[in-house]
């Protein structure tokens, strides 16, 4: 009886914490992916964002999350609505070729679908649900037909819109619009182009730019509460990758090591996409040598841990260059700011923060990965998921209808109710062991104290 009662204490406990929250909300679930480009993790903690804090606040917070390399823009947007790790979405660059039909894709010449067929974006398999539709203000690919499909409502890509135009449609289309669209996103340049501009390390420029960032999260809250929408819509700001500082004094010269009539370079930095015109194994070999400060991988020896390799858009060699180092030619084209490193590295890492009935209030969570926002979207969404590289349970302690209790509670639980149990076990083993040996002293004890507390 004890025991049983116990455990039913311990399970209860567990429900309280695990469960908290109203899981059946009424309305058809709406969701708004929100993608500040270049927002590296810490800045969160380094400037002040007073707006983005009071939407935290009120939602949870992902501290640092493990983009896919390589840690560019289009690949990595790609991922979050994906799931999928370059390798297997296709989109492996900014800038790639296809040797087989010698076609090239760049962030201005993206529209042929051929590129982006081989996955399934999320607005895609949203808008194939019965009275449902998806709004794209701006994202990679979202004005492209992929498996002949847009999104209901949606804008060509051009950086001179501005920030309120781009909120004002998208925020109008998830208010109004029959069928009503229940998947949107929005996508801002911002701080990408400064952290390229300025370099991450000036502190003067950057806090500038990215007090606009933290206005613009003050009026997205501000726009979703006039139109009614800010209870019932679920919000998820994130970014793509981070940004490190970089310097003139930090260059990799591949003319001081090649002659460029050898190969053709697909992409450049900090992640070189090499063409060999020649002889694969000469150009490796010289290249081997050419700097400390950059790896050189044939494509068979890419390490697993990058998933990179597997797709003909990935070149027979490429250069990872070290962190804050950048490849050129022979010229130096510098930004002071640049991204695209090794995955591992804190400064390429993004963070994610969510608001809205799906998402519990005032959690926070050290880690996720870019590739896990695609399936926790799609539970969100009631959308039956793509096969994908993401793992659902890594943000169950972010939703407010998921089971969810992390490690050390569970090894607390298990290691309290063993002990409980022991020390149970010993006080029955004790009494039993005495009764027949003391009668009389058992007796007096019961005569004095008519009911046993032990067997309540
Ligand atoms: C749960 O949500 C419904 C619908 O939004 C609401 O009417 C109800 O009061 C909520 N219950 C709790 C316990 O929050
Ligand atoms: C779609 O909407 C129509 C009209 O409002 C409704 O009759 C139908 O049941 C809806 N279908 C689904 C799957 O919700
Ligand atoms: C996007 O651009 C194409 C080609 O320029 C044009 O045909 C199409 O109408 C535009 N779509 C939108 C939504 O503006
Ligand atoms: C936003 O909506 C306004 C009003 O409907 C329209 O005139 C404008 O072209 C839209 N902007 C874009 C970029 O589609
Ligand atoms: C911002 O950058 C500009 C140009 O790079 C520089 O001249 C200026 O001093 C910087 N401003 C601050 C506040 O650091
Ligand atoms: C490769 O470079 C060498 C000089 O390093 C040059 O002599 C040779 O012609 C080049 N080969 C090709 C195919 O361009
Ligand atoms: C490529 O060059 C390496 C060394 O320079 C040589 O051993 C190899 O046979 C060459 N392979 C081909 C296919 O020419
Ligand atoms: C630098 O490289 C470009 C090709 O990228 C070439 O056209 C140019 O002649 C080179 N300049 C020098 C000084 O080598
Ligand atoms: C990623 O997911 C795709 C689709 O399920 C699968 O084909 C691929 O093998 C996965 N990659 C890894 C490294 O597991
Ligand atoms: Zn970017």
């Amino acid at each position: 009886v004890f025991v049983m009662k116990l455990l039913v204490i311990l399970l209860f406990l567990g429900l309280l914490s695990g469960c908290r929250g109203n899981s059946s909300y009424s309305l058809t679930p709406q969701l708004l992916l929100v993608s500040f480009d270049g927002f590296r993790a810490d800045y969160l903690q380094n400037y002040d964002f007073p707006h983005l804090q009071n939407f935290i606040k009120e939602g949870v917070l992902v501290e640092h999350v493990t983009n896919v390399f390589i840690t560019k823009t289009f690949p990595n947007h790609y991922s979050i609505v994906t799931g999928l790790y370059e390798e297997s979405h296709g989109i492996v660059a900014n800038s790639m070729y296809d040797e087989v039909t010698k076609k090239h894709f760049s962030e201005t010449n993206d529209k042929d679908p051929f590129w982006w067929d081989g996955a399934v974006p999320i607005w895609v398999t949203n808008q194939l649900q019965e009275n449902r539709s998806s709004a794209a203000a701006m994202w990679p690919g979202t004005d492209v037909p992929i498996h002949n499909t847009t999104p209901s409502y949606f804008m060509n890509y051009s950086s001179s819109v501005p920030f309120e135009e781009r909120l004002n449609n998208v925020t109008e289309w998830l208010s109004s619009s029959n069928p009503p669209v229940t998947f949107a996103t929005l996508y801002w340049e911002e701080p990408d182009a400064s952290g390229h501009r300025y370099g991450p390390e000036d502190k003067g420029n950057m806090s500038r730019v990215l007090k606009e960032i933290d206005g613009l999260v003050g009026d997205l809250v501000q726009r979703l509460k006039v139109l009614g929408l800010w209870e019932n819509l679920n919000v998820i700001i994130t970014s793509d990758h981070g940004m490190t500082q970089c310097s003139e004094n930090r260059l990799i010269h591949l003319d001081s090591c090649l002659d460029h009539s050898n190969y053709t370079v697909i992409d450049l930095t900090p992640v070189a996409a090499i063409l060999p015109k020649i002889n694969v194994t000469e150009v490796y070999d010289k290249l081997k040598h050419c700097s400390p400060h950059m790896t050189v991988y044939l494509k068979e020896e890419i390490p697993d841990r990058f998933h990179y390799q597997h797709n003909d858009r990935i070149q027979p060699i490429i250069l990872v260059a070290d962190e804050g180092w950048t490849i050129v030619l022979n010229k130096s084209s510098l930004k002071l700011g640049d991204h695209g490193y090794d995955n591992s590295l804190p400064t390429m890492h993004p963070f994610l923060a969510a608001h809205g009935p799906a998402f519990r209030r005032g959690y926070k969570q050290s880690t996720m990965n870019t590739v896990d926002i695609y399936p926790m979207m799609c539970h969100i969404l009631g959308l039956k998921p793509h096969p994908n590289n993401g793992t659902f349970s890594h943000t169950k302690c972010l939703l407010v209808d998921q089971w969810c209790i992390n490690l050390p509670e569970v090894i607390g639980i298990v290691v309290s109710a063993l002990l409980l149990l022991t020390l149970l076990t010993g006080l029955m083993i004790f009494m039993q062991n005495r009764t027949p040996a003391s009668r009389p002293f058992s007796r007096l004890q019961l005569q004095e104290d008519d009911d046993d507390p032990l067997i309540g």
